[in-house]
């Protein structure tokens, strides 16, 4: 007798029967990018269908994601005025700071508001925290603006606090900083695992990223195969409400330990260079574009993702919210 896995694949309502992953638009949440003194929202080099928006068109894609049934959204600000310790990220009345205000003010609790909460944007050198003397990013002292970021962020009504800017000890930092202030509820969006990846190319045309260089001595190794773990478990540690996995598509192997580690949900980032790649290779007619993002999409969820960050969250929230 020969064992035959085909019996299962047989009808489309048979391979619903069997499907064990499923995908939902709560599942989704949607990256937006605002940019201050523009009046009308620009298209980012690399990112077809993504716009820098203004901070009023940025508030219709807030009704379109609730329409579509997504739940979460992040912010990222482009702010018009850098300098070398990215001062504008800790001031309250900063672009993050207004964004986040007027979401909260448009939706109340309907979406769940996260603000990055990195220096990059806001720095005239590009790096995710402060220099010293000798140009290296000083991990301690970046921590205590991070802290004031956080403080800001969570004074504005942000519900999640996604540090991305891989400072060790950054989220416990953040957290005893939070908790002393009495933002007690505010939430830490952990970006555990994240690697200093060539896939970020065109998220850097999109927030006006002003490096030069690269972000190897914080971000990590892509050739390690255990410090994903360890830097997830940091985090967990350290008091982080969810991990994060980024990039998402080349990291499944380290989305699946983490989410064999985790006991709080993780997350996974389809970051601009993967979107840009399968867009790309779909403009050209060598994939159909559609099939292709949502195998992707329940690929990432086989591997352990709970939430999954990307740029088609919308289109693909539409399209989930069509099919149920
Ligand atoms: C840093 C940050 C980056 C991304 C999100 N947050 C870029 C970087 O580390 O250089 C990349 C996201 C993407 O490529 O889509 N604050």
């Amino acid at each position: 007798m020969i064992n035959r896995p085909r019996r299962l694949r047989t009808t489309p309502a048979m391979r619903e029967l069997v499907a064990d992953v499923a995908l939902s638009p709560k599942n989704l949440m949607l990256p937006v990018f605002v940019k201050e003194g523009i009046t009308e929202p620009r298209e980012i080099k690399g990112m077809p269908g993504v716009l820098q928006h203004t901070e009023e068109t940025f508030l219709h894609v807030l009704d379109d994601a609730i329409a579509a049934g997504i739940v979460s959204v992040m912010f990222f600000a482009v702010p018009e005025h850098r300098d070398e310790t990215g001062s504008q990220a800790c001031l309250s009345e900063g672009i993050l700071s207004r964004v986040i205000k007027a979401a909260r003010e448009h939706v109340g609790d309907a979406l769940v508001l996260v603000a990055d909460l990195c220096l990059d944007e806001f720095t005239d050198h590009g790096h995710c925290g402060v220099l010293n003397s000798s140009g290296a990013v000083d991990n301690d002292a970046t921590l205590e603006h991070y802290i004031a970021m956080a403080s800001v962020l969570a004074e504005t009504g942000a519900d999640l606090l996604g540090t991305s800017g891989m400072m060790d000890g950054q989220v416990a930092a953040i957290r005893a900083g939070l908790d002393a202030r009495g933002f007690v509820n505010t939430g830490i969006l952990a970006y555990a695992a994240k690697y200093a990846s060539n896939f970020y190319g065109p998220f850097r045309n999109a927030v006006e990223s002003q490096l030069s260089g690269d972000r190897k001595t914080y971000q990590q190794d892509f050739r390690r195969t255990k410090e994903g773990a360890e830097e997830i478990l940091l985090d967990l540690e350290e008091g982080a409400d969810m991990v994060m996995v980024k990039p998402a598509l080349a990291y499944m192997d380290v989305l699946t330990q983490a989410a064999q580690l985790s006991s709080k949900p993780v997350a996974a980032y389809v970051v601009s260079g993967e979107y840009s790649m399968v867009e790309t290779a779909a403009a050209q007619g060598v994939i159909p574009r559609e099939a292709t993002i949502f195998e992707l999409l329940y690929a990432l969820k086989r591997a352990g993702a709970n939430i999954i960050c990307t740029y088609w969250a919308l289109e693909f929230a539409q399209k989930l919210k069509e099919q149920s």
